[in-house]
């Protein structure tokens, strides 16, 4: 939420900013601004909308720039407007601002401030606390950066900032604390910093992760120098990027979410890449064979995350608990955090986010640390604040996923969570040789089979053509379907805003049944297996209201194929690992249909890919 890119070195600072920006803009696109410094003084540019509004009135002569900080926003205090757009800057025009995170007590702030004659021209809390910089720096006759790090002391909240200032030309002071901050250090000793590396990888690839309340300075003459919030000074630990430029493209595809659909093949492939061998019969993951003794005299095991992630802890819920027999939670993170949970030293608790960064998953995920249990983490983003802060955890490898909307990360973190149950099974003895050694090569078997779903792509985007037009729509699915059908819910709704609904396909005569007539779409997977009968007699509640159903079946289902106005079938598998193969044209669905109702699939409205508040 809110991307924040800044530069400062001997290039230009202006395309950098803006390219990063782009490639930000995944956190939040309510509006763009820039601040650049040059030997003419420090000039601010900020638009609502995207950063390609702000390029348009940002005219050439303005461009020039050995340093910069630019920011892409995602509103929390005040309407998405020119005002309330970053960069903030002091009333003396000494200073300017970026932030990503919230002020939580900028209110009793302001009011201080405003008693000691500020006059405050944003409805955000980043002003507050640009004021509040600016009036230690004044009263107290410090530099910028002690007046940073004095002002953060009073701060409660979420932040990573970078301050540029006038009158230390040479500088950029950089903060962090719950949210993400990455430095990147240059060639010719040159600085970058952003929300995480993306911006950064085509310059260099040593970077620094930022660790909460810490304070770099970047200096022209005395480079890089880190400091703790109460002065003391830390060495930098430099790392590698592995991350790949080209993963950052579209790659000829329109969007980025088709793009990440059609990588599903291979990011499943890559995920259990070295940790799996069907033919040797063994299945390991390197991250946690130190906890999985713990795991499977565990008495329980509670999953958290948000989204789609928590979705994922759902379909993990059945894996652990048929294949391995360990007891599952799964928790909304958000309900988690603030509902006093009894926790203790003998329970694991798993966090899974793609972007590692999610504010309510990390915050429950250190109350459960603070109470004595084993935390382990499912991320995606390498060295996101989760994967920083848990115990052990199992990296996805889906890598960057910029769509919004979240697809390959959730059949990564599916994957993961398979992986884990059948490692805990093999080690509990709850799955016999014969089974296992069948699911590891089913396992095997299943980017293949992705990729035969792909294949029907214009298949399903002539069957998303007759529903673009819908007000509503129901998924059902029964089991580890059920989380599907929640799934398949949320892509459509937030990337086309047509209202959905998932539920338990049992749970429909409960209450969605009212819900049904010849204008509803009812999109159910009626794969087979043991609840193939119940689904079928649910399906049969469906047509007898004229509900238009949509299956996704098994090849050579012929029962649904009679009742259903459309089938789309997907290969036979093991029973488990139906959600990897059932979701994929439950994405190719809401893709399309969201690309005929003129929606921005990549940036869908109100929404932000790395929730990094509350
Ligand atoms: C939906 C989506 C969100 C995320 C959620 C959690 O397509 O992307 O629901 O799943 O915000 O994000 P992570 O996984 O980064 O913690």
């Amino acid at each position: 939420m809110c991307g924040i890119v800044a530069y400062i070195g001997k290039k230009e600072a202006y395309p950098i900013i803006v390219k990063g920006l782009k490639r930000l803009e995944y956190r939040g696109y309510d509006s763009a601004g820039i601040a650049l410094l040059n030997n003419n003084g420090l000039n601010i540019y900020k638009k609502q909308g995207k950063v390609s509004n702000l390029e348009d009135f940002t005219h050439d002569k303005d461009k020039m720039g050995y340093a910069g900080i630019g920011h892409t926003r995602w509103a929390t205090h005040g309407p998405p407007n020119d005002v309330n757009s970053h960069p903030h800057s002091s009333e003396d025009g000494d200073i300017a601002l970026i932030h990503n995170g919230i002020i939580e007590n900028y209110d009793a702030i302001k009011q201080r401030l405003t008693n000691n004659g500020y006059k405050f021209k944003s409805d955000t809390d980043t002003e507050v606390l640009t004021y509040l910089i600016d009036d230690i720096k004044k009263n107290s006759s410090v530099s910028v950066a002690e007046a940073v790090r004095l002002a953060l002391q009073q701060v409660v909240g979420a932040y990573a900032i970078v301050v540029i200032s006038k009158s230390n030309p040479n500088q950029l002071v950089a903060a962090r604390k719950s949210s993400p901050l990455v430095l990147g250090i240059g060639k010719e000793n040159d600085f970058y910093l952003a929300s995480d590396a993306t911006p950064i990888v085509e310059y260099t690839k040593k970077v620094v992760y930022m660790e909460d309340e810490e304070i770099a300075i970047v200096d022209l003459d005395e480079g890089l120098k880190l400091y703790s919030i109460d002065d003391v000074e830390k060495t930098p630990y430099v790392q590698e990027l592995e991350l790949q430029l080209e993963a950052l493209e579209k790659g000829g595809y329109e969007h980025f979410m088709l793009k990440e659909i059609h990588e599903q093949p291979r990011s499943i492939k890559d995920c259990f890449r070295g940790r799996l061998n069907a033919e040797k019969g063994w299945v390991s993951l390197g991250g946690i064979k130190d906890y999985e003794d713990k795991m499977t005299k565990a008495n329980r095991i509670i999953m958290i995350a948000c989204g789609t992630s928590w979705h994922a802890g759902l379909v993990g819920e059945y894996l652990f608990e048929d294949l391995a027999r360990i007891n599952v939670e799964v928790e909304y993170a958000s309900e988690f955090r603030y509902r006093n949970p009894i926790i203790n030293e003998n329970d694991i608790v798993i966090a899974i986010s793609q972007s590692g960064e999610t504010a309510d998953t990390l915050a429950a995920l250190e109350l459960a640390k603070s109470k004595g249990a084993t935390i382990l983490g499912i991320c995606n983003v390498v060295g996101s604040s989760i994967s920083r802060i848990t115990d052990a955890g199992s990296y996805t490898h889906a890598g960057p996923e910029i769509g919004v909307a979240s697809t390959k990360a959730f059949t990564a973190q599916v994957t993961v969570l398979t992986l884990m149950a059948l490692s805990l099974a093999k080690i509990k003895g709850t799955i016999n040789e014969t089974k296992f050694r069948t699911m590891l090569s089913e396992l095997e078997a299943i980017p293949q089979k992705v990729q035969q779903i792909l294949d029907k792509n214009e298949d399903i985007k002539i069957i998303s053509e007759k529903y673009q037009g819908a007000s509503n729509a129901l998924y059902l699915g029964r089991g580890s379907s059920f989380p599907v059908a929640l799934e398949g819910a949320l892509k459509l709704k937030e990337i086309s805003y047509i209202h959905a609904e998932g539920y338990p396909a049992a749970e429909m005569k409960h209450g969605p049944i009212a819900l049904i007539d010849e204008a509803m779409p009812v999109f159910v997977i009626a794969t087979s297996g043991p609840s193939y009968e119940k689904l079928v007699s649910n399906i049969q509640e469906v047509k007898a209201r004229k509900g238009k159903l949509i299956a996704i079946v098994t090849e050579g289902d012929e029962q649904v194929h009679e009742i259903a106005d459309h089938t789309i079938d997907i290969p036979d598998t093991d029973e488990h690992l139906v959600p990897l193969l059932a979701t994929i044209p439950l994405q190719l669905l809401s893709y399309h249909i969201a690309v005929m109702r003129n929606c921005n699939v990549d940036q869908p409205r109100n929404l932000a890919k790395s929730v990094t508040v509350e």
